[in-house]
């Protein structure tokens, strides 16, 4: 997570900040409160910092101002302090990450970031009039209970790797597009002499081996057909020359680290769970170094790929041993290979929703020009926020002239990723005592049961999440009750 650049990012809006004073009459329905009083006095209102976007022409002073809710607090992307003014495009709001907001009336949204969600600690009971919204870029992995229908539902705004959803973040790591123009560090005649010098054509490079997609079972196959260097904790056959760190689940970019690996002409891009869209370094690195990336992890990767023919994906394969030909025919044809990296010329870059993506998002990766998406996405919830609200008082004083606002929900299509299945063959041939086994299928399962349990919760108008166990104990029974 890019926390520093978004405390930064704060910082340098508040060096701009300008005072608002304005003040504009409120519609009654904004006051009523949920308690009896704010629970936000006046006096940490007045100390709150106060400035203006460009422009935004919202004049309502902080205390008429949508108060969204930071439920993860650790991702506020704020500092210092815990409560934030922000004025957004088109509108302004209060942002905190004090909890004690959560049954005001005055908040209209809560803000959660999906690793940290759990149904256990939701903001219970859940109030109609508060939207929930979901930031998640992370893997697919961390939290389970997304994928599943019951719980993607809940939220009514989401920012995800999925092109789905509100606030797209799928190429959030993929810096620029001249990050993938940037001439191949190592050339091929180059990576030929290594080869001829022992390297094997293929590099691996993973320390974290427990994961959903069991990559480890493929590339253990894969191995049995081509030469592999695998130099992390996984599979490891060979040890890392001294001077380098094993860096094989960090993501930054060590240069000699960087130097190292692009001798290589394949690097196995396998992530740790499969999910559409879901495309990390581990794809966009090699295409910047000019490595070919042999890719499993997103089933539409081909959607995003600078031109079709710059990787070689997995899944076009029937088995690792047909993956295994295909990449010692490349190794042995240097035309062929070198037609992989054609995307190094501009004129090459043919994939328009790429470009188009690139283009049109408004925040940047590691540029502090542009906003982070942090920032970008609690100001997309705060101006659809304020739309709604709006609609809604126009709704409240004629009827007749305004319908009530649709209400909107996430689907499937944000997040919905599917139940995680063996690296390699059948479910049925991986024996029962299996590590891999053992931890995902089921963790796929309680999360279902864990977005069905909040569900109940909610309808049962709940007001202690620590009563979930006991939502799902009962759901079970009455399931069993019915066959
Ligand atoms: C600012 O106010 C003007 C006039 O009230 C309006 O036309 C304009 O759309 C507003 N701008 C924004 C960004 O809301
Ligand atoms: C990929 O590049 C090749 C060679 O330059 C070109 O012929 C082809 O049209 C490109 N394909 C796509 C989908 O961009
Ligand atoms: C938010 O989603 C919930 C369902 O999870 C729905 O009941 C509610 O009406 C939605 N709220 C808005 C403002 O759309
Ligand atoms: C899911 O949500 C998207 C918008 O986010 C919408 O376009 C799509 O129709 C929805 N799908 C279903 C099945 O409701
Ligand atoms: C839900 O519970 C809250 C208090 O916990 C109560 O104020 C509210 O009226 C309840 N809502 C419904 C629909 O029963």
């Amino acid at each position: 997570m890019a926390v520093q650049g978004s405390m930064l990012v704060a910082l340098l809006w508040l060096l701009v900040a300008v005072p608002c004073w304005a003040q504009e009459p409120v519609d009654s329905g904004d006051r009523e409160a949920f308690l009896p009083q704010s629970v936000l006095s006046d006096m940490e209102f007045a100390t709150v910092s106060s400035y203006r976007g460009p422009g935004n022409n919202d004049s309502r002073g902080n205390k008429e101002l949508p108060i969204l809710l930071w439920w993860s607090a650790g991702l506020f992307p704020h500092f210092p302090g815990d409560t934030e003014r922000i004025d957004c495009a088109h509108s302004s709001c209060l942002v905190t990450r004090n909890r004690k907001v959560q049954l005001y009336r005055r908040t209209s949204a809560i803000i959660f970031y999906g690793t940290d969600f759990r149904a256990y600690e939701a903001p219970l009971p859940r109030l109609p009039h508060q939207a929930w919204a979901l930031f998640h870029e992370e893997s697919p992995m961390n939290n389970y209970v997304l994928s599943h229908a019951p719980g993607i539902r809940l939220f009514n705004y989401t920012a995800t790797f999925r092109r789905e959803s509100d606030y797209p973040l799928t190429l959030q790591w993929l810096p620029s597009l001249e990050y993938l123009l940037a001439p191949p560090s190592v050339s091929l005649q180059e990576k030929n002499r290594w080869r001829q010098a022992g390297l094997a054509p293929v590099l691996y490079m993973q320390s974290h081996c427990d994961v959903p997609s069991d990559r480890d079972r493929y590339v253990r196959e894969l191995m049995k057909y081509i030469e592999v260097d695998s130099y992390g904790k996984c599979l490891n056959n060979k040890p890392l020359p001294e001077h380098l760190e094993d860096t094989g689940t960090a993501t930054g970019e060590d240069r000699q680290f960087m130097s190292f690996v692009a001798r290589y002409k394949f690097h196995l891009a396998l992530e740790n769970g499969l999910c559409p869209d879901y495309m990390t370094e581990k794809l966009w690195r090699p295409l910047h170094q000019g490595c070919v990336p042999v890719y499993r992890g997103s089933p539409s990767v081909a959607d995003w790929l600078p031109n079709d023919s710059s990787a070689v994906l997995v899944d076009d394969f029937p088995s690792p041993r047909e993956l295994a030909e295909h990449l010692r025919a490349l190794d042995s044809d240097d035309a062929e290979y070198a037609r992989l990296l054609e995307y190094k010329d501009p004129r090459r870059v043919t994939n328009g929703r790429l470009l188009e993506a690139l283009k049109s998002r408004e925040w940047g990766v590691n540029d502090m020009s542009k906003p982070n998406y942090l920032n970008g996405f609690e100001c997309f919830v705060c101006d659809q926020e304020n739309r709604r609200l709006a609609a809604e008082r126009a709704h409240r004083r004629d009827p007749g002239q305004h319908p009530r606002p649709q209400p909107r929900m996430a689907n499937n299509s944000h997040m919905g990723c599917p139940l995680p299945a063996p690296g390699y063959g059948i479910v049925e041939d991986v024996p029962p005592d299996d590590g891999w086994l053992q931890m995902w299928p089921q963790d796929y399962w309680q999360s279902l049961d864990q977005a069905q349990g909040l569900n109940s919760l909610i309808q049962h108008n709940e007001s202690d999440p620590g009563l979930l166990w006991h939502h799902i104990q009962e759901l079970a029974v009455k399931r069993a009750g019915g066959h």
